[in-house]
């Protein structure tokens, strides 16, 4: 993939605007509201999240797995934002599950309106002590990513159905990034290798459950370019099924991506669900699919103060008042995330300048972007990170006790 650089050419809207996210007389507006204004009424870090935004990705992808012509459900990976009213929206919406992975996570599912028989469960690291909690719901979809799992499930709860997630030795994700692949050449953590299927399932049997539904998830942030190597892990993963003819479901996982650089572009979902109707012709089987960014990622932002600009050595420093413990997902996997001044000054992209965007942590990583084209901000101005909506205030910490933030919907 290429990497052409960052910012907005003169003239040009920038590469990221949408009818619901552009700048209007020089002031960027996002879900029809005036960014700096709603950041002026805030006290420190902003969340913004547009929820019709949220559904507008939710319906995409339904309408994309319409085209499958197969039965569909989409769970939410809940992951990706916890944030209540976000939840509340999707589950009044009726139109998804929720992908959960912690109990903690089952609880905000079910305060924020989902019935335990729309909420799936795939998690690893799952103590005793968190089935418990798990298993007090026999509607609940669990898909299982170890031996020990499937063996303390059918000791707790003999004749159970489960779901079990597999590693199809392949995957992919955004820009082929090694970090955003869940399977592939290098051996993960995550769900059972064809090697030990075998023992999976006599371990299943041993117990008397049921394989109800086979998983997998192959990586993070996949768009068209990658769409080729996603279809060989599927087709690798439906090899799991020849052996476990009860399966009725297959979760496709996550893994959906979002443009992220100016020469990306949207992942082809006509291309995405040709590849899905394929696999799945003529198998009485239902797709599942839970993705996390791709409903939530462009549907929020992080707004931050400007506090100092100021040349050190060669380089111009933009600082932040919020840094990457804020949003740590572009400092963990290396990924852009593009900041937008909320003013235009003087021509705008026209007179951008290269600099380097620095948060309030002190830790050197803490840079929210380096040598970046942007128009020109001054001390008090806002900026606003976009694509902050997934794994954002969601993976957020408290590091050196600037965790604090607010979060609003739109
Ligand atoms: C099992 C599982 N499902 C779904 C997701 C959601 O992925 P994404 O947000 O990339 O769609 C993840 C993310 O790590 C995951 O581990």
């Amino acid at each position: 993939m290429s990497v052409p650089q960052r910012g907005s050419v003169a003239g040009t809207a920038p590469w990221w605007a949408r009818p619901d996210l552009h700048y209007r007389e020089g002031r960027l507006h996002f879900a029809g509201h005036d960014v700096a204004a709603l950041a002026g009424e805030s006290d420190g870090p902003l969340f913004l999240y547009s929820l019709a935004r949220v559904e507008a990705n939710l319906d995409r992808v339904i309408a994309a797995l319409a085209e499958t012509g197969c039965a569909s459900t989409v769970y939410y990976a809940m992951k990706a934002n916890r944030f209540a009213p976000l939840l509340e929206r999707l589950s009044g919406s009726g139109k998804c599950g929720v992908d959960i992975c912690s109990p903690g996570e089952l609880d905000q599912a079910l305060a924020c309106g989902f019935a335990p028989g729309q909420i799936s469960f795939t998690g690893t690291g799952v103590t005793p002590r968190d089935l418990e909690r798990l298993l007090v719901h026999p509607e609940l979809t669990i898909n299982c990513d170890t031996m020990g799992m499937i063996r303390r499930i059918g000791e707790r709860t003999p004749g159970r159905e489960i779901g079990i997630r597999v590693n199809p030795g392949r995957g992919t994700g955004y820009g082929d990034a090694e970090k955003l692949t869940y399977a592939g050449g290098r051996t993960t953590k995550f769900g059972i290798y064809c090697e030990q299927w075998g023992e999976a399932l006599a371990l299943a049997r041993q117990y008397g459950l049921t394989i109800a539904s086979l998983h997998f998830h192959v990586g993070c942030g996949y768009l068209t370019d990658q769409l080729e190597t996603w279809n060989l892990a599927v087709a690798e993963a439906f090899r799991f099924l020849d052996e476990a003819p009860q399966v009725r479901t297959v979760n496709v996982g996550g893994g959906l991506g979002l443009p992220h650089r100016p020469g990306d572009s949207p992942l082809d979902l006509e291309r995405w669900a040709a590849i899905l109707r394929r696999h799945f012709a003529g198998r009485d089987l239902r797709i599942a699919v839970e993705p996390g960014d791709y409903i939530a990622k462009d549907a929020g932002m992080l707004v931050l103060p400007v506090t100092d600009v100021e040349r050190k050595r060669d380089t111009r420093f933009v600082f932040v008042g919020g840094g990457f413990n804020l949003h740590p997902e572009p400092a963990f996997y290396d990924l852009p995330c593009e900041p937008a001044p909320c003013l235009l000054r003087g021509d705008g992209a026209a007179s951008a300048e290269r600099v380097t965007v620095a948060g309030n942590i002190n830790e050197a990583l803490d840079i929210w972007a380096a040598d970046t084209l942007l128009p020109p901000v001054e001390e008090g101005d806002f900026i606003a990170f976009l694509n902050a909506g997934g794994y954002g205030s969601a993976m957020s910490s408290n590091h050196c006790m600037r965790g604090t933030f607010t979060e609003r919907a739109l």
